[in-house]
């Protein structure tokens, strides 16, 4: 077999067989296959499509292609979940402690942030102390012990996810279903929890930027978990407007605290996390989602998952000072206010220069090895459907350094369209795709 051959079939539109996508991955991921026929390959795949049954193969291939979790250890029932990439998202935050405060087992790997996305271990990383790499025992111990734990993807979990992605991701490849759905399905089932809950993120803010995109993407994830025997939900929601008010690493810390301790303001934040909490707490226990609801109101409201937020903290080496009082978090050096230039009713925000507007201010990185700057981001003041008056404050910048704001003010601020009329507010949570 020949990679060249294999390009030139996709190339030309036929489907592969599962012998010829093993070999690109196997041979990808050993060193074999060089990064200039692996981009001719994924753009190949991009252009032409992936068939449901090409996309099953190219799963099995790259979770096969690194170590699968066990997680048999665990007394309890496991769920993960896996958002699908948005800007201001930290519902894992929430959700995990909820979900552990309701006796069920999270033993969850997160990822980084990607392009303009956020990611779970950079917000982690930006309490002092706190260790997103733990010996696999003792991330065992951990989920046993107190319900938690969330460390970083290790390095051989679907190793050829890891290589893909980073290749994706500079050659305009990542927007793609079967591209999509094989790398986050290739983790989940190489991570080994029971049951799976995935929120699926739908607008401009989103890789998927329609509701039909991402149906397709939902279905196609739904049914390889499925059909791999984990019990798997998506839930299709809105990422026309960042979640919540905060964007930033520290910042969205200090956001989920506010929503653990049943405080605040953010209510898109607190509808979708008690949406995600409840389908995997149900699929966890079979009882009925609006009785779910009920259950995950209550620890949020009684201070149990805040408590289990804190435990995991505590327990992987962060500073529980921090999470008590979210006052003294380290301060980003400058904050900057950007005001608004025009009156009227906010209509839209394209949340993906909202989240190029934070990368900018180093909440992100721009190239892969950038250090981040923690506390920097933008806190939000005003939504979709706000009514603001010129000179009103919209938002308030934090940065290290003063020349990054006039590039990410003209970003964020190109990202407002402004009406003279409410605008029709759209639902945060499209469907569920079981
Ligand atoms: N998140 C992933 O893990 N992979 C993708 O391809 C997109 C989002």
């Amino acid at each position: 077999m020949r990679i060249y051959d294999i390009i030139k079939k996709k190339r030309d539109g036929s489907t592969l067989t599962s012998d010829e996508i093993n070999f690109f991955i196997n041979g990808y991921t050993n060193g074999d296959i060089p990064d200039y026929q692996a981009s001719a390959m994924l753009m190949a795949i991009y252009l032409k499509g992936l068939s449901d049954e090409e996309t099953v193969f190219l799963t099995s291939a790259m979770t096969n292609s690194g170590d699968t979790i066990d997680l048999s250890s665990i007394n309890g029932v496991t769920v993960d979940k896996h958002s699908t990439g948005g800007v201001g998202d930290k519902t894992t935050l929430i959700v995990a402690p909820v979900l552990a405060s309701l006796g069920c087992k999270v033993a969850k790997m997160s990822g980084r942030g990607l392009g303009h996305t956020g990611g779970t271990i950079d917000k982690l990383e930006s309490i002092d102390g706190f260790k997103v790499e733990l010996p696999f025992d003792d991330f065992i111990k951990q989920v046993n012990d107190i319900g938690l734990c969330i460390v970083g993807q290790s390095g051989d979990l679907a190793p050829a996810d890891k290589k893909l992605y980073a290749l994706r991701d500079v050659t305009a490849t990542v927007d793609n279903t079967a591209l999509i759905a094989s790398s986050i399905m290739s983790k989940k089932l190489a991570s080994g929890s029971q049951n799976i809950v995935l929120d699926v993120k739908c607008g401009s803010g989103a890789f998927m930027k329609t509701p039909q995109d991402a149906k397709k993407l939902a279905r196609t994830m739904v049914d390889i978990g499925n059909s791999s025997g984990k019990k798997t939900t998506a839930l299709i929601t809105n990422m026309d407007v960042p979640l919540g008010n905060s964007i930033g690493n520290s910042l969205e810390i200090i956001e989920a605290i506010k929503v653990l301790k049943n405080e605040g303001d953010c209510d898109d934040l607190y509808e979708i996390c008690v949406m995600l909490a409840s389908y995997m707490y149900s699929s966890c226990t079979s009882k009925q989602v609006e009785e779910c609801k009920l259950e995950v109101k209550e620890v949020l409201k009684n201070g149990l998952a805040f408590e289990k937020f804190k435990q995991m903290i505590k327990s992987q080496g962060g500073n529980t000072e921090v999470i008590e009082n979210p006052e003294l978090f380290i301060k980003s050096k400058i904050s900057y206010e950007i005001i608004s230039e025009k009156d009227g009713y906010i209509s839209s925000m394209d949340s993906e220069k909202i989240g190029i507007a934070s990368v900018i201010l180093g909440a992100g990185r721009e190239k892969k090895d950038n250090p981040i700057d923690y506390s920097a981001g933008i806190v939000l003041n005003y939504k979709i459907g706000s009514f603001v008056k010129k000179g009103d404050v919209l938002a308030t910048f934090y940065t290290s350094s003063q020349s990054k704001i006039d590039n990410s003010k003209s970003i964020f601020l190109s990202s407002y369209e402004f009406s003279d009329t409410l605008p029709i507010k759209k639902t945060l949570i499209y469907e569920v795709v079981k």
